[in-house]
This record gives C-alpha cells, sequence and structure tokens, in this order.
C-alpha cells in the first residue's frame, strides 16, 4: 500500500469534519476484526451498494468543493445475506501519473493550469483537467461505470479494478464530456445520456440502447456550456435546466476566476421530444439545481421534481459558504402547449440528492427520497445532512428519520424488493456516518423510514461524504 504524506486539510472545509479524504484502499469481509451486521440484511438481496466521491490523493494547491476531488468508490457487497467491503481510487490516467509521480500534476477547477514537463514526460493526459471519474457510478450494458461529466467513462470491475476508458465503441469523441446522470429508462432499458464540449455543439442528447450500443445522438443548439448536471426523463421528453451558470476556461487558465453566475438573467428549461421534434424551451426566474428527483407525463404536462436552490453554490473561493444554501425539494409543471411555467416548493426541509424508485424514472411514481437536514443548524465549517426525507409526491405528505446529532447521512437510494413491484415494499441505502458509532450502511423500510434501519452494517473505517450511489443487482465479487 502506498505510504502518503499528511495533506493540509485547512484549503477548505469541504476537506474538513468527514469530508476529509482515506489514504488508505481498505478490504472488509464480515466477521472478526471486520463488518458488523446489527438488525437482519434482507435475505433476497443481492448485489453491491456502490458510491462514488471525491478523494484526493496529494497535496493539492486548491479545492473548490464539489467539483474537485480524485474518485474513490466505496462498495459495500451482499450475498446469502453476508456483507463484505472495499473502497478503491478509479484509476484514472492522471491519478497514475501523480501515483508515479507522488505528487499532484494537475491544478483544480477552480485555478486550472497546464501540467508540466515532467508529467507529460510521464505519461500524463496533456489537458488542463484531469478526468477525475468522481461523480457517480452506474451499471448499464454490462459494464459498471465511473462517471465524471468532463470527460470519457472509466470502467471498473466488479472488485473496483479499473479497466479504462469507455467512449462507447467510438461513438463519443475526443472533447465530449459524458454527463454523470445518466438515466435507465423504466420502461425499455435504454440508458438516456448526453455529452457537452468546450466549443460547439455544446449539447448532443444520446440514446444507448439496453446492451450499450448508441442508437441516437442529436445536437440541441445552446448559445453557450451552461453548468447542467443533471438531465430527467418525463415521458416521451427529457427535461434539461440551463442556469445562467458558465465557466470561462481562458479566463481560468489566465489566473482568473473560471466561474460565471449571471443572477440577472433567468433559467431556462429545455424539453426535447425523446423520438425527435423540435426541443420547447420554457423560462422561469432564476433558480439553479443540482439534482432531479423524477419527472413524469401527463397529457400536455411534464411534471418535474427536483431540489431547487438560489444560485450555483460554488465558486472559486473555496471558503464562499455559498454550498450551504438553502435547497428544497420542487415540483416544476411545463405545460407543452401554453408554455407556462408554475412552480411549488413542497416543504421547507434542507435536502439534497432526490431519489426515486428507478423502475419508474420517467413514469408516475409516489415517493420521493432526499438526504437531508432537519435544522441546517450547523456549527461546523462544513454542511451534512442528519437524515432522510421521504416525500408522498401525490398528497404532499413528508416523513423524516434523524439520524442523530452530527451525524452525516449519504444520497439514499431506492432498492426495490426483488420480488414486488411496489414502491414500498422497496429500501432505501445509504452511507452513514455517526460522530460516536462510526460509518455504517443503513438500510431503512421504504414504506416505513421512521423505523428505524431494519440493518445497519458497520464499516471499521470511515466512510467520507461522497456523492452518487446505486444499487447494483446481482453484483457480487
Ligand atoms: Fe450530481
Amino acid at each position: 500500500m502506498t505510504s502518503r504524506p499528511d495533506i493540509d486539510l485547512n484549503l477548505s472545509p469541504y476537506l474538513q469534519g468527514n469530508y476529509a479524504p482515506v489514504l488508505e484502499e481498505n478490504t472488509f469481509d464480515e466477521g472478526e476484526g471486520g463488518l458488523r451486521v446489527e438488525g437482519e440484511i434482507p435475505a433476497n438481496l443481492i448485489g453491491a451498494f456502490m458510491r462514488n466521491g471525491p478523494n484526493i490523493a496529494w497535496q493539492p494547491d486548491h479545492y473548490v468543493y464539489p467539483a474537485d476531488g480524485d474518485g474513490m468508490v466505496h462498495a459495500l457487497y451482499v450475498k446469502d445475506g453476508r456483507a463484505h467491503y472495499r473502497n478503491r481510487w478509479v484509476r484514472t490516467a492522471g491519478f497514475e501519473v501523480e501515483e508515479k509521480l507522488g505528487r499532484s500534476c494537475y491544478g483544480s477547477v477552480g485555478k486550472i493550469r497546464m501540467p508540466d514537463e515532467e508529467t507529460l514526460a510521464a505519461g500524463g493526459p496533456p489537458g488542463p483537467l484531469k478526468n477525475l471519474a468522481n461523480t457517480n457510478i452506474v451499471y448499464h450494458g454490462d459494464k459498471l461505470m465511473a462517471l465524471w461529466e468532463v470527460g470519457n467513462a472509466y470502467e471498473l470491475n466488479a472488485d473496483l479494478s479499473t479497466v479504462g476508458e469507455w467512449d462507447y465503441a467510438g461513438a463519443l469523441t475526443p472533447g465530449d464530456g459524458l454527463t454523470a446522470h445518466p438515466k435507465i429508462c423504466g420502461r425499455t432499458g435504454e440508458l438516456v445520456t448526453c455529452t457537452q464540449r468546450w466549443d460547439a455543439p455544446f449539447y448532443t442528447l444520446r440514446i444507448m440502447d439496453k446492451n450499450g450500443k448508441q442508437v441516437m445522438s442529436r445536437v440541441v443548439e445552446m448559445p453557450d456550456r451552461a453548468v447542467m448536471h443533471d438531465m430527467q426523463i418525463c415521458g416521451k421528453y427529457v427535461v434539461i435546466f440551463y442556469p445562467p451558470a458558465f465557466t470561462n476556461l481562458d479566463a481560468g487558465l489566465t489566473g482568473g476566476n473560471p466561474f460565471v453566475w449571471h443572477g440577472d438573467r433567468p433559467t431556462r428549461i429545455c424539453a426535447i421530444p425523446r423520438d425527435g421534434g423540435e426541443p420547447i424551451w420554457f423560462e422561469k426566474s432564476t433558480f439553479f439545481s443540482w439534482h432531479f428527483t423524477n419527472g413524469f407525463q401527463s397529457g400536455d404536462k411534464l411534471y418535474v421534481d427536483y431540489v431547487w436552490m438560489a444560485s450555483v453554490p460554488f465558486a472559486q473561493d473555496p471558503n464562499s459558504g455559498l454550498e450551504r444554501q438553502t435547497r428544497n425539494m420542487h415540483r416544476m409543471t411545463l405545460d407543452l402547449k401554453t408554455g407556462e411555467v408554475s412552480d411549488e416548493k413542497l416543504g421547507p426541509t434542507y435536502c439534497e440528492f432526490g431519489r426515486a424508485d428507478d423502475r419508474l424514472c420517467g413514469q408516475r411514481y409516489r415517493y420521493g427520497f432526499a438526504a437531508a437536514s432537519d435544522t441546517a443548524d450547523w456549527d461546523g465549517p462544513n454542511h451534512g445532512y442528519n437524515g432522510v426525507i421521504r416525500y408522498d409526491m401525490n398528497s404532499g405528505d413528508s416523513r423524516f428519520w434523524d439520524y442523530g446529532a452530527g451525524a452525516s447521512a449519504g444520497e439514499p437510494v431506492h432498492v426495490p424488493d426483488p420480488s414486488s413491484a411496489n414502491e414500498e415494499d422497496g429500501y432505501l441505502m445509504s452511507y452513514v456516518t455517526h460522530p460516536e458509532e462510526g460509518a455504517f450502511l443503513s438500510i431503512l423500510s421504504a414504506a416505513d423510514i421512521e423505523r428505524g434501519p431494519l440493518a445497519r452494517v458497520f464499516i471499521p473505517t470511515r466512510v467520507p461524504n461522497g456523492f452518487h450511489a446505486n444499487w447494483m443487482p446481482g453484483l457480487t465479487l
């Protein structure tokens, strides 16, 4: 195992507390000195819960949350009711050259610089941005993929060893940044995804069939490359938000601020007919959103559920405090006939990482889940989510499960009961870190989150706060 020098965590609030990186790759089986299971893992769950997130390996010279940090995947495999854990960095080309030279070789997204000669001579990629492969982990078309949004996917093996970059058999060309938030259609098994580029055309919608073969690609005309992080299937449409948030690479490369926010401009919303036809544009008073929860179509109306916030939540200055701003679950209604947009806040609870039963992606559904804080009263330099919220999207009723003061809960993933088509019969999995009890995988009942965990799998090492998780049914070691 590589021994690493200490890293100055004061560089950013989001390198401190449970945002701090772990600098070891661990492997634990259930039993003595390893994992401890409290309660009972549902016997018919076989697969892996995997979560990606940023985890720097060497001293950086700048750090912007949530844009920097090498991808590290934390996997909890379950088979025959027994558990196994491992965490591994995604060994991208940039990560490999930094391992070889024993230092960071690339700049921050907030302070962009070209790699130096030693880096290039050691085989480091020549561009200014390192593919971090740190945002999401998705299984589709028989491939396990760690996703970023400014480059190719990185394919991993089930044991988290890295295979290499995956460009969809040449369907993606250099400069295409594959989104980290594709959606798998609940009806067809297709992957609805997109690429964005620094040069025009800026945005291309793509559909990969259930085997991972590209079957459609369509340019959507846009005036510039905005910060468009997520996308949502809504019946026969794909909805994206086009906020007035942009990146100025040229300014960044000459020492300036690469982030541009035009708070005086509206946010545009685009509904792209999935099977052809002209995109329909809408406008709404300025907002920003990282994530959709789900969406569906009913006649001429699209219902889009998402996490709202007032402005872009990051800046070049790591201490801007923007990341802590209020965010709430909203439902937006788009009228395809009249062009009217209406929007409703579903509740006052601070939440992020909205999820639903993925089998109903793009279709009418009932329950939305999110990591949530019922206090938003953080006394530290960064923030966390002490619980999980479940919204009944029909009635607006919400339920909250509190993991306790100071706890930090990650994205809650709805895991279906393999023997039932009902949302309520599923489970809700997330990594949680409790200040006294440490890190565990929590398994809640989707029908009754207030009952508390049906099982907790305690992990004898820290699992830092991260980004996106998914349950990979049937994927085991
Ligand atoms: Fe995301």
